[in-house]
């Protein structure tokens, strides 16, 4: 098992990645000094394969249980759905000691974390990642949110979890797009902070792909190690986190001009080879270096090409997200594989000319 400590202070706490870890969940708590009371908060399919394993542990710690579940899907990332878990919460008298446990991917993470953010004013939060997505990205990072009309994932806290515990095991059940696209953001923390571990991808995506345990513990304990170092350093988004918008400038407006056909990672894939060829053609980075993260996308099972959507959709789409600095689109570009910078200097032409090319 690795252990990486985020340093934040008051808030530091560890993130666990290993395999086999959910049957040690009850006591990891224990040891952190819950008693009582738990809360799991989860979708029917992670509660089909692993809730009850996640129960069984708690409970034989000595932990009265509740696991509540909410229908799977974007969707459910909502006031509404939050509403009925401090329902519910509520009913099972959930104190301000009482831990609630995140286990599912970065829907399931960010919804249950917005409510342990709110509910009395915020209460123990357990992230238990099981998407690749999650374990090697959303679960770090302390953001919590719901979406609302127009402002996806913008009613919301950072809070940070009490610990996090990313169980490998658990990634053998997803399918191979799911798998795929939660490599999207881990080839992102390469291609912006570090040019060795994206060799090491580069190496090793055979063996991420079949499961091979102690390459994907490697693989999740260095994008883990990569976002944490950020976020120590920028906790509340002011600055250098930015660089982790890398691919999403674009790949936002995919999602969304699609109406999430396109998921997360993949519109992510698209938009990291996109601006890279944007770089590219600022005169940064080589046609070498553009040429090895597409290779790497499209062997990590990544769409290369957009999708048939209309050009001008996504111009607008851009316009309308979060990425834009007194009225200019705001970019984060790789220098060279391993380095980003940020940068407002791109022409809308060069945009357009990026995404057809
Ligand atoms: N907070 C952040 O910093 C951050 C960063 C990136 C993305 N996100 C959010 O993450 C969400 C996407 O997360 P996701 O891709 O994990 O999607 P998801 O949570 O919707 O999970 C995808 C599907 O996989 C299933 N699933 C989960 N674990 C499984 C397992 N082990 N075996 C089989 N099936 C399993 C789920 O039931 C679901 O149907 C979006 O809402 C996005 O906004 C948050």
């Amino acid at each position: 098992m690795k252990n990486i400590r985020v340093r934040l202070g008051r808030r530091s706490y560890n993130i666990r990645i290993g395999t086999g870890l959910l049957t040690q969940v009850g006591p990891m708590l224990k040891e952190m000094g819950c008693a009582g009371k738990a809360v799991i908060i989860t979708d029917p399919t992670v509660k089909k394969l692993y809730g009850r394993s996640l129960k069984q542990s708690l409970t034989a710690s000595g932990f009265k249980v509740a696991l509540l579940e909410v229908p799977e899907g974007e969707e459910q990332k909502s006031l509404e759905t939050a509403g009925r878990l401090y329902n519910e919460l509520t009913k099972f008298y959930a104190e301000r000691t009482t831990p609630i446990l995140a286990l599912g991917g970065g829907v399931i993470g960010d919804l249950a974390g917005f409510v342990a953010a709110t509910y009395l004013r915020g209460v123990p939060l357990v992230q238990i990642p099981t998407t690749l997505l999650a374990q090697g990205d959303s679960s770090i990072g302390g953001k919590v949110a719901v979406n609302h009309g127009l402002l996806k994932n913008k009613i919301g806290a950072f809070y940070h979890p009490r610990l996090t515990i990313s169980d490998i095991s658990t990634l053998k059940t997803l399918s191979p797009r799911e798998l795929s696209d939660g490599l999207a953001e881990i080839i992102k923390h390469g291609v912006i902070l570090d040019g060795e571990f994206f060799s090491y991808l580069e190496e090793n995506l055979d063996k991420i792909k079949s499961l091979d345990d102690q390459v994907l513990e490697r693989v999740i304990s260095r994008s883990a190690k990569i976002k944490a170092g950020v976020v120590e350093k920028d906790e509340l988004d002011l600055g250098l986190r930015n660089i982790l918008n890398y691919g999403h400038t674009v790949g936002h407006a995919i999602e969304s001009v699609s109406e999430l056909k396109v998921w997360h990672g993949e519109a992510v894939a698209i938009g990291m080879l996109a601006e890279a060829r944007i770089s590219n053609r600022l005169g940064i980075l080589t046609e070498d270096e553009v040429a090895r993260i597409k290779n790497l996308i499209a062997q990590a099972g990544l769409p290369t090409e957009l999708p048939s959507l209309e050009l001008e959709k996504l111009i607008q789409a851009m316009k309308h997200d979060k990425k834009i600095l007194q009225g200019k689109l705001k970019f984060a570009l790789p220098k060279s594989i391993g380095e980003a910078f940020i940068t407002d200097e791109v022409s809308p032409s060069l945009i357009e000319k990026a995404l057809v090319e």
